[in-house]
């Protein structure tokens, strides 16, 4: 069995499995229920498989995807490169105002992230998304005082705003972009990511399985558990065609299905397939969906016929956005 391969996280000094693990699922909000046991034993069989790359979030689960990754590092926190996010908690939303109105507040705000993941550092610190109100600069300045106390050790920005990433980075030192990048969602690939291979940027994907359309396990008439957010897709008929004319494409997709390949690692190693692209984060519940996109990080890579396939179902720099952010 071929091993898991590994790439730097632009100018962090980190170098990650390009499968991440994403703990959005394990916070158990929004996601559908979600098992801790479950949670802690794939984290525990992708750390023997050579993940090393742990996505979260201050707002998973209210804090709880962050907690169960602090229960996993305990004894053990140098096998982790722990990447987490802050700017959504007490986020007023009638006025489109983060509660970090001071550095202060931001670097209280991290203190929180460090105590529930029971570390006294983290390796890659976000901010959420591109937060404008009250300013960007509140963010940068704060992540630059942790870094230089040694409480971050890098920093980055969730966003696919293009402006906001330039802005972000004008100084040269942002590590890290996270973002939705996946075969139905191509956009990045227009000025986004090459900017982030000129400058350096790591890029960790997002939105790689398409929450779940890509692996193909989905049809028109798919229900979601209480407490999933995908249940949306048919509560909102404009969301229902998108989900439907998406649906299309996978059965498209289809063709370049493998006995030794499902989709859902097709859909992995099409994004890996990116220079730019540094680590693809799938979100995983249990052992049996981490065994699945850790194998896709074995395959070789996918030819150039599988490409002009993939190109021509879905052109390069097209798509559409999965996420307004
Ligand atoms: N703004 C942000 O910064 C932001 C936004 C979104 C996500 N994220 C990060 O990205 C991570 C991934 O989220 P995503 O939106 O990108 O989701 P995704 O990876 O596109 O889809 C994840 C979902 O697909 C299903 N799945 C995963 N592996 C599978 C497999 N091998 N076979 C079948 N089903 C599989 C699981 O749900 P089911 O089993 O229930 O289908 C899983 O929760 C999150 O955990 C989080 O860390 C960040």
């Amino acid at each position: 069995m071929t091993t898991l391969r590994y790439r730097m996280l632009g100018k962090s000094g980190l170098q990650v499995s390009e499968i991440g693990f994403g703990l959005w699922a394990a916070g158990g909000d929004a996601w559908g229920a979600t098992d801790d046991q479950q949670v802690l034993a794939a984290i525990e069989y992708a750390l023997d498989q050579g993940i090393n790359f742990y996505d979260t979030a201050d707002v998973y689960g209210a804090g709880h995807s962050e907690e169960l990754l602090g229960q996993a590092m305990r004894g053990r926190r140098e096998k982790f490169i722990v990447a987490t996010k802050i700017g959504w908690q007490n986020f007023d939303g009638e006025r489109g105002r983060s509660a970090y109105t001071s550095v202060e507040k931001l670097i209280a705000g991290v203190e929180s992230n460090l105590r529930r993941l029971a570390t006294d550092y983290i390796d890659v610190i976000q901010s959420h998304i591109d937060f404008r109100d009250p300013t960007m600069e509140i963010f940068l300045e704060g992540f630059q005082r942790l870094q230089q106390a040694g409480k971050v050790r890098a920093y980055g920005v969730s966003t696919s705003d293009f402006e906001y990433l330039k802005a972000f980075n004008a100084d040269g030192r942002c590590a890290g972009l996270q973002i939705d990048y996946s075969i139905l969602n191509r956009t990045a690939e227009q000025e986004i990511l090459p900017y982030c291979q000129q400058n350096n940027i790591g890029v960790i994907v997002r939105g790689a399985l398409a929450m779940g359309i890509l692996t193909g396990k989905f049809t028109p008439e798919t229900r979601f558990a209480k407490g999933d957010f995908r249940q949306r897709w048919h509560d909102h008929p404009d969301e229902y065609q998108v989900f439907l004319k998406d649906l299309e494409t996978v059965e498209r997709l289809r063709q370049l299905e493998r006995p030794e390949r499902n989709l859902a690692q097709l859909a992995l190693q099409f994004v890996l397939q990116h220079p730019a692209v540094t680590t693809v984060i799938p979100g995983i519940k249990d052992i049996s969906q981490a065994q699945k996109n850790i194998r896709a990080g074995q395959l070789p890579p996918l030819s150039a016929d599988e490409m002009r396939f993939i190109d021509n179902l879905v052109l390069p720099g097209k798509g559409r956005k999965i996420w307004p952010a």
